[in-house]
C-alpha cells in the first residue's frame, strides 16, 4: 500500500497523536456511512432532512422512528479491526481520540475518554424542556413527551445548524493544536467544524494522514493518503504489544 511505509514510521516516531474518525470507521460493522444511499424504508430520505431540528418539529414521529432505526441498527452490530486498533494502540501510548461517530463503537471496543462531538445516539434529552423535566410517556408511535410540561424528548445529537458540546469542541480543538502527527479515519471532511480539526493540526506543524478507501476532503491537507478500508489499515500501522513474558 503506497504510503504505509512512511504512514508507519511518522506513527512510530509521534509521541502526541491525534485521531479523528468519521462514519467509514464504523462502516466495516455494518453501519452505513451518512452520504452513502440509505437502504430501505429509509431510502428515499436524504439524512440531512431528518436530521435538524426544523425537520423534528415538522414530523417528529417521522424523525424519532428514523432515530429508532438507527439505534436498533447499531446495537446489533459489532465493533470491528479499526476499532479495536485504536484500543491496541491506547495500550501503548496515550493519545487523543476524536469521533464525529455517534454510534458508540469505539467505547464498546474499549477506549475509554472519546470525545464526541456529534453527541450520542443512545442519549436522550429534551426540546424546550421546561427545566423540571424527567418523566416522559410515549403514546405509540410517536416520541416520548415530558409529563409535566409535554416538551419533546429528542436524541441526544448534534443536529445540522447546531453548535457542538462546548466541552468537546474545545478539548477537540486544544488536542489538534497540541499533537505532533493527525491521523484522520473515514471521514468525508465535508462537515465543519469537525473537518477543520485536521488543517488546525497541520497549521501547528503536525503531519497529517488520511485512510479512506475513497477521495476526501481532506486528502489536500494530508500529507500522506492511505487509500484502504479503516478495517485492513489500521492494524498495520502500528506493531502489536508484545505478550508480557512469564516470569
Ligand atoms: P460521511 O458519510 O460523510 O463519509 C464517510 C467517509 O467514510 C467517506 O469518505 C467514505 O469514503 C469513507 N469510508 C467508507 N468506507 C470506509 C472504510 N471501510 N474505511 C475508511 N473509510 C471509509 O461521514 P462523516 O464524514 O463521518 O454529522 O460525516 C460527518 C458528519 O456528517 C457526521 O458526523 C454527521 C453527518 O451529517 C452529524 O450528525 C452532525
Amino acid at each position: 500500500m503506497p504510503g504505509l511505509e512512511e504512514a508507519r514510521r511518522l506513527i512510530a516516531a509521534a509521541g502526541n497523536i491525534f485521531v479523528l474518525t468519521g462514519a467509514g470507521i464504523s462502516a466495516e460493522s455494518g453501519v452505513p456511512t451518512f452520504r452513502d444511499a440509505m437502504t430501505g424504508l429509509w431510502q428515499q430520505f436524504d439524512p440531512e432532512e431528518l436530521a435538524s431540528e426544523d425537520a423534528y418539529r415538522r414530523q417528529p414521529a417521522l424523525v424519532w422512528e428514523w432515530y429508532l432505526h438507527r439505534r436498533e441498527l447499531v446495537a446489533a452490530v459489532h465493533p470491528n479491526p479499526a476499532h479495536h486498533a485504536l484500543v491496541a494502540l491506547a495500550a501503548q501510548r496515550p493519545f487523543t481520540l476524536v469521533t464525529q461517530n455517534v454510534d458508540g463503537l469505539h467505547q464498546r471496543a474499549g477506549s475509554a475518554g472519546v470525545i464526541e462531538l456529534h453527541g450520542n445516539l443512545f442519549a436522550n434529552k429534551w426540546l424546550d424542556g421546561c427545566g423540571r423535566c424527567n418523566e416522559a410517556t410515549a403514546l405509540p408511535g410517536m416520541p416520548p413527551r415530558c409529563n409535566l410540561c409535554g416538551a419533546l424528548m429528542r436524541p441526544g445529537v448534534v443536529w445540522f445548524g447546531e453548535d457542538l458540546p462546548r466541552v468537546a469542541r474545545y478539548r477537540a480543538e486544544h488536542a489538534a493544536q497540541h499533537c505532533d502527527l493527525c491521523l484522520v479515519v473515514g471521514t468525508s471532511g465535508l462537515v465543519y467544524p469537525a473537518a477543520g480539526l485536521p488543517g488546525l493540526a497541520r497549521e501547528h506543524g503536525a503531519p497529517v494522514i488520511v485512510v479512506n478507501p475513497q477521495p476526501s476532503a481532506l486528502d489536500q491537507t494530508a500529507d500522506i493518503v492511505l487509500s484502504a478500508a479503516a478495517g485492513a489499515c489500521l492494524p498495520l500501522l502500528w506493531p502489536p504489544q508484545p505478550a508480557p513474558s512469564a516470569g
